[in-house]
């Protein structure tokens, strides 16, 4: 009997810590992320910034970027390539586009080869869900 509860008791503990640890994990990817996608995005912030009304550079704007319509920004003149694509851009098709963004959207203007490695792309996207918000 004594042991049993003993036993009990580790599993409410281990259900605790879980509890703890999960939420925050899920709203702010770790350091070493954040680090890798803040490099990453060395690449992009010559043409784009990332705060809330912050100025056009040869790229839009990208605060509010997750959940928006492609080619949102009101005053940045697009390629009719991204304005008329009807995107949403999400994790996901964010990811598509920065692979290689000439295949992914024919004739858009963002003079950019795109970002090979996966992980890099995997860590920029979590970058930047936490930089435009
Ligand atoms: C040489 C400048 C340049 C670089 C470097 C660049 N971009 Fe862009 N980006 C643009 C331009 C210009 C557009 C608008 C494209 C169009 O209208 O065809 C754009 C559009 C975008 C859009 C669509 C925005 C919207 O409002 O729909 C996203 C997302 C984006 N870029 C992300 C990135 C990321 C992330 C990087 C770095 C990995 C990057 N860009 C690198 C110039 C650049």
């Amino acid at each position: 009997m004594k042991k049993l509860l003993s036993v009990s008791f580790a599993f409410a503990g281990l259900a605790m810590s879980l509890t703890v640890t999960a939420p925050a994990m899920a709203q702010t990817p770790d350091e070493a992320t954040m680090k890798l996608g803040q490099r990453v995005f060395l690449m992009c912030r010559s043409c784009h910034s990332t705060e809330n009304d912050g100025r056009h550079k040869v790229g839009p704007n990208l605060n509010g970027l997750f959940g928006a319509k492609a080619g949102a920004k009101a005053d940045f003149k697009y390629s009719d390539a991204v304005a008329k694509s009807g995107i949403i851009w999400s994790e996901e098709t964010i990811n598509e586009w920065l692979v290689k963004p000439k295949d992914f959207l024919p004739g858009n203007k963002m003079a950019f080869a795109g970002v090979p490695k996966e992980p890099d792309r995997k860590a920029l996207i979590a970058y930047l869900k936490v930089q435009t918000k």
